[in-house]
């Protein structure tokens, strides 16, 4: 049974509670029936039938199907909101067993800065790697194909007639794949990369339009997974790890000595190591979950701050004797460790919203909230410190009071030979 001193208990108690609650306040829904506006329009061009979906998460794209059994004849409306300037809009069948970009027969429409242009495309690994993307003719019977812009919904809409061959599609399973990109060539004819976020690589579904349900290309259904992610990182390295270490850097001796501070340093860094390691290997299983895409700077963040926090754990149990030379590397060592884990983290809980996309609502400002507090609380104990040292050091009397209460920890530190403390020093009994 692991013994766990009063402060780790609370502080469990309250990471579990945060977590609980942060989990129940998310959304989980990726696809939601289609906006107004869209569907009027896909009735006026009677195609609502079968399904119409609004695809919020992955740039807001709306498809509208619809099939008739005898031909197999599947009428498709595709919408999106684009940039202004250049962009384009794809959609797309993949006659494969997945739906995935690469193997996708697609429609694509360009608006550039004079014109709307459409054709079809062939997308092939060639086209992953980066080379070109040109027109070419694909393995789909098409008719009534086009692309226009719908003022009153300040939508681009892809519009199409497709004759289904019975042997490489089944309506059961039909595998279909859409995207939006902004950049185009100066010609017009050849989309450039799309965005490389989630909201561009969660765009493809498995459909069944007997019923109208799909299904992602991810193993996990929902959501969920990334969000416990992201909430057991920025608890675990972003917000309990820079609380230890505010912990021993000012309460240990000074700008406020507290008798407990290596009891709290050591609880705050052990339970943030074990939620963000926990987040992390949520991070490693959904990386490993994704197939046809990841995030290799992320993920190599990710990767050196589980090395940095676990060499720091390690290293607790290494204590070579007060006078021993190693001590001071070894101080020296989990120091620089130490703040280097913060930056990192910091960098990465950034990267990690940016692929969400939760840049763009209040995600990114309330973490930037808990770390600018971090980081003014942190700033604040410095010049504190730095103040008093330089009092010390000048012995500038006319600013400094020297009754005050800090003359009893400046009074412990006169150990070194100039009988001066900065404060940055390390004492030899943490
Ligand atoms: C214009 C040229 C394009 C380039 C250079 C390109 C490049 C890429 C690359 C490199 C990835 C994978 C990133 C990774 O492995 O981390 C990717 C993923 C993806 N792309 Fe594209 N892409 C292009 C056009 C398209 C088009 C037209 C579509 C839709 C019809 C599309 C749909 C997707 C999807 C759904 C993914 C997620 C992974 C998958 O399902 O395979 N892309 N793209
Ligand atoms: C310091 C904190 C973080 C660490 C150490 C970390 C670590 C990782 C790792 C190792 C991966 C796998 C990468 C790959 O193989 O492609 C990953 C993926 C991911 N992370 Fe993080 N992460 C952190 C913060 C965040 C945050 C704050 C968010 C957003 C809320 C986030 C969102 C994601 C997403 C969406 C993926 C990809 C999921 C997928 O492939 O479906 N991460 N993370």
């Amino acid at each position: 049974m692991i013994k766990m001193s009063p402060p780790a208990r609370s502080l469990i108690f309250g990471v579990v509670f945060f977590l609980f609650l942060s989990i129940f306040s998310f959304s989980t829904t990726n696809a939601h029936s289609c906006t107004e506006g869209f569907l009027s329009e896909a009735k006026r061009r009677n195609l609502v039938a079968t399904f119409c979906k609004r695809y919020q998460e992955s740039n807001g794209v709306e498809i509208a199907m619809k099939l008739k059994e005898k031909p197999r004849r599947l009428d498709i409306m595709v919408g999106a909101m684009l940039e202004e300037g250049t962009g384009w809009l794809a959609w797309g069948l993949n006659p494969g067993p997945e739906a995935r970009m690469v193997g996708t027969q697609a429609l694509i429409g360009i608006k550039n800065k004079s014109n709307l242009l459409w054709d079809t495309y062939n997308i092939t690994t060639y086209t992953k790697f980066g080379c070109q993307l040109l027109p070419s003719p694909i393995d789909l019977n098409i008719s009534n194909f086009n692309f226009s812009y719908i003022d009153y919904l300040q939508y681009h809409v892809i519009k199409a007639t497709i004759v289904l061959d019975p042997l490489k599609y089944d309506v059961s399973r039909l595998n279909h794949v859409w995207q939006v990109g902004v950049d185009v060539d100066a010609v017009g004819k050849e989309p450039k990369m799309h965005a490389k976020a989630l909201r561009n690589y969660d765009s493809t579904e498995t459909i069944n339009l007997m019923t109208g349900k799909g299904r992602g290309n991810r193993v996990h259904t929902s959501n969920l997974i990334r969000q416990v992610h992201g909430v057991l990182n920025i608890i675990g390295w972003g917000t309990l790890l820079p609380i230890g270490v505010l912990i021993a850097r000012n309460f240990r001796e000074y700008p406020l000595p507290c008798s407990g501070w290596k009891s709290y340093h050591i609880s705050c860094q052990s339970v943030g190591y074990i939620v963000g390691s926990a987040g992390w290997a949520v991070g490693i299983w959904l990386g490993k979950a994704s197939k046809y895409y990841s995030f290799p700077k992320h993920g190599i963040f990710g990767i050196c701050i589980f090395t940095f926090a676990t060499l720091q754990m390690l290293f607790l149990k290494l204590k070579p004797d007060d006078e021993s030379k190693c001590r001071d590397y070894r101080n020296m060592f989990h120091h620089v460790l130490g703040y280097s884990l913060l930056v990192v983290s910091c960098i990465n809980i950034v990267k990690g919203l940016r692929i969400m996309y939760l840049d763009e609502n209040y995600w990114v400002p309330a973490y930037f909230g808990v770390a600018g507090c971090l980081a003014f609380i942190f700033l604040v104990f410095e010049i504190v410190s730095w103040f008093n040292f330089l009092c010390d050091k000048f012995q500038l009397r006319v600013l400094c009071d020297k009754d005050t209460a800090n003359d009893e920890a400046n009074s412990k530190k006169v150990s070194r030979d100039d009988g001066k403390v900065q404060p940055s020093d390390t004492p030899k009994n943490n």
